[in-house]
């Protein structure tokens, strides 16, 4: 009988199950999308029962592709980072899920850096306090929601629902709770300095474990609504950073994952633990047993360019647009981007951050704002590269492309280019879920361990080299990086406004 492994998927928009083979084939995918709301400005939540439904959609769905599912292996969970879910103790959902994209926690985060000290955050726990993060959001429950804040028995990451509902157990992995602020990053365990400073009770966070070890069986009750076998082990898994950089193989040190999605990520494995002083990185466990993470986040990579490309050039095929940009030199004629739409997290940890054009004359054609957004992205992303090349990371020996914005040969150019490094792209079509699905592999004994899993499984695709325009950057990067503190007091201004 062939093996199955299945790897589950809770994002921002949607609840995806992913079915492979032993040879990490994919063999069926189906997504439910789920709806969010934002009923405050800067404010961003799901319902927990959403998710839930729309996974056990997307599950029987994606069964009735085998025969029999005994032959699923094991389970793998993956899904959106840092997202606050909130049980009673007869495990109820409390309130809205408070999602990684909220930002109402300002006050909460100068409140955490304030109690246990800036460098002393960053030594505890690998990172400094952003709104995105969990712990912010439990202080924000607790100030301004007592009555829910009073009733809370457990909290759990997004996936963990999805994780509480397969099997009944509450359980996280290493890689997703270090994006609470509440682990000890290096010790691999909840940090009890950090829990006790901050007055949280240690009881309320469930056990944590590695990526590939089962936390749980599919009870009987999910058997029933999923069409699943009970008894079905569940792996770890990972917060999707971890898991879409364990689906492109990055999963020793030396090798690099850039994603190029809606939002951008430089990920770079470590051998052992080292944290940024200044934490413009964050540093986190990887899902592989033993290994942590530096990474950087752009909030608006992709979605730099879809904004650009709805707004300004509307029906617009991706592809043709980019193309458009080709013939514009690099510098695109003294036009410069800043991707701050949505903020930025690094290495410019601020909110009130915003995109700009800056230089616009009356040449300046649609070729070039294009060219400017692709290169704009380019050099936000250099920023977190070179964070990781000056870090404790080691050589880097390869950065492998994959997400949306991969697809465009011209921006894996100019990426090349900006970055000055050979880029090779990375078939990873099934994102953050073709890793879950790994890590379920070797839980479940299909391959010995995850850098085997890679190996066997992860496709790669074109090698991109550093061209003849490489050297041709340094004036325009540099100008890109002078212009965030210089603009940063009108951002603040233009915030009241
Ligand atoms: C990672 C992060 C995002 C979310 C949503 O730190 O904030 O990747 O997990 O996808």
């Amino acid at each position: 009988m062939t093996d199955y492994l299945l790897g589950l998927d809770v994002s921002t928009t949607g609840a995806k199950a992913l079915l492979i083979d032993a040879q990490g084939v994919v063999c069926a995918s189906h997504t439910t999308p789920h709806p969010s709301s934002q009923p405050h400005p800067l404010w961003s939540e799901q319902a927990p029962a959403d998710w839930w439904a729309g996974m056990a959609q997307s599950i029987r769905e994606v069964v009735t592709n085998i025969e029999s599912t005994d032959s699923i292996r094991a389970i793998g969970l993956t899904g959106q980072m840092h997202g606050l879910v909130c049980l009673n103790a007869a495990g109820d959902v409390l309130r809205p899920a408070i999602l990684w994209n909220d930002q109402r926690t300002q006050a909460e985060c100068d409140e955490i850096t304030q109690t246990i000290g800036p460098e002393r955050l960053i030594q505890l726990t690998g990172n400094r306090a952003l709104t995105g993060f969990t712990a912010p959001k439990i202080l924000w429950v607790r100030r301004h929601e007592p009555d829910i804040y009073a009733q809370i028995a457990h909290i759990l990451l997004p996936k963990d629902f999805i994780r509480f509902k397969l099997t009944g157990e509450y359980a996280t992995d290493l890689a997703g709770a270090s994006g609470t602020l509440l682990l000890d990053v290096d010790d691999r365990q909840w940090s009890e300095p950090v829990l006790d400073e901050l007055s949280i009770p240690r009881a309320w966070l469930p056990p944590v474990h590695e990526g590939p070890q089962i936390t749980g069986v599919v009870s009987a009750a999910a058997a029933q609504e999923t069409g699943l076998k009970a008894g079905t082990p569940v792996v770890g898994g990972g917060g999707d950073q971890a898991a879409q950089a364990t689906g492109v193989g990055a999963v020793r040190p030396g090798i690099v994952a850039l994603t190029v999605g809606t939002s951008g990520v430089v990920f770079a494995p470590l051998a052992s633990y080292a944290y940024e002083p200044q934490g413009r990185l964050h540093a986190f466990c990887h899902a592989v047993p033993g290994q942590w993470h530096f990474m950087g986040v752009m909030l608006s990579a992709a979605g730099s360019l879809q904004w650009f490309r709805d707004t300004l050039a509307p029906g617009v095929d991706f592809g043709a647009l980019t193309n458009e940009a080709a013939s514009i030199p690099p510098g695109a004629e003294g036009l410069i981007f800043l991707p701050y739409l949505t903020g930025e997290r690094t290495p410019h940890p601020d909110p009130l951050a915003r995109g700009a054009f800056v230089g616009l004359t009356a040449r300046h054609l649609r070729p070039h704002l294009t060219r400017a957004v692709l290169e704009g992205v380019a050099f936000g992303l250099r920023d977190s590269f070179e964070l990781i090349r000056n870090s404790d990371a080691g050589v880097i020996n390869e950065v492998r492309v994959s997400g949306g914005g991969a697809k465009s040969p011209v921006w894996r150019q100019i990426l090349a280019d900006v970055f000055d490094v050979p880029l090779v792209v990375a078939e990873a079509l099934e994102g953050a879920a073709y890793g879950a699905a790994l890590l379920a592999g070797v839980g479940g004994g299909v391959w010995p361990d995850v850098a085997t899993a890679a190996e066997i499984t992860v496709k790669l695709g074109e090698r991109v080299e550093p061209g003849a325009q490489a050297g041709e950057y340094a004036d325009a990067y540099q100008l890109y990086r002078d212009l965030y503190p210089t603009l940063k007091p009108a951002f603040e201004r233009l915030a009241d406004i």
